[in-house]
């Protein structure tokens, strides 16, 4: 299996590239499904909502805090410098991300769509005026006097409209689409790699309950299968 899709990755000419938390975890960023993953310690409804953001701030400025505090010592891991590689050699067209942690830009990636947008940048949820992440975690007020938010799509918001086309044309475009680390249940991003003609690659830790639609499925750690993918 690894080394069909190794070799289904070798004759792309449009590949595209679909991630998930699960592509962050050999990073050490726990996800958010799995049984250390953020939602088995925390509800998300409670925390990444508007909701939570306008009446319990305190709660969801220590959520978000604590997100970014972890990443101070966080660095891309192989896999992600793989996923680097692979663009500048030409064979892999654009990331499309749920993962709002920047590792891959930080990896090298130019074409990343943030489809759940980013926790490394801040605006005022009342003004929307740009905010420092220090700002942000000193609760520091915007100069309007609203509060300082991180920029990612919150749980009942709309996706960044221009990540989604830019990742939806690419989808339709593809020949391949290779999905890493997700568990897809979450809409409308779950629905993205169904839209391609081209071969879908599925590398994940488990079963995601739709295995079943994917060309080729391989269960695994991200950065030890795309290494071992690069290898073949
Ligand atoms: N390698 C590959 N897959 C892994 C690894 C790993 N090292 N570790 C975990 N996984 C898998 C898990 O088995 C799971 O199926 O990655 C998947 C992660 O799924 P989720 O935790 O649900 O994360 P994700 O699919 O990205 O969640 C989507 O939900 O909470 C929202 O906005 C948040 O973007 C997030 C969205």
């Amino acid at each position: 299996m690894l080394k069909q899709a190794a070799d289904v990755l070798k004759n792309a000419s449009r590949a595209v590239v679909m991630t998930g938390a699960g592509c962050s975890v050999e990073a050490g960023i726990p996800d958010f499904r799995s049984p250390s993953g953020w939602w088995r310690q925390i509800d998300p409804r409670t925390v990444a909502t508007t909701e939570a953001l306008e009446h319990r701030y305190e709660l969801f400025h220590a959520f978000y805090a604590a997100r970014i505090e972890q990443l101070r010592e966080v660095r891309p891991h192989n896999g992600h410098s793989i996923l680097s590689k692979w663009e500048h050699q030409g064979r892999l067209q654009l990331i499309a991300t749920q993962n709002v942690d920047g590792l891959h830009q930080a990896a090298g990636n130019r074409n990343v769509q943030e489809l759940h947008g980013s926790i490394r940048h801040f605006r005022c949820a009342s003004c929307g005026r740009p905010g420092a992440e220090q700002a942000f975690l000193d609760r520091a007020p915007c100069t309007c006097g609203g509060r300082l938010r991180p920029d990612v799509v919150l749980f009942g918001e709309q996706l960044p409209e221009e990540a989604w086309h830019a990742s939806l044309a690419a989808i339709r475009a593809a020949d391949v689409v290779l999905v890493i680390g997700t568990s897809l249940q979450v809409y409308p991003v779950n629905q993205l790699p169904f839209l391609t003609d081209g071969t879908l690659i599925l590398l994940n830790a488990e079963e995601t309950g739709e295995d079943h639609r994917f060309d080729l499925v391989l269960h695994g750690r991200a950065a030890q299968l795309l290494q071992a993918m690069d290898e073949q």
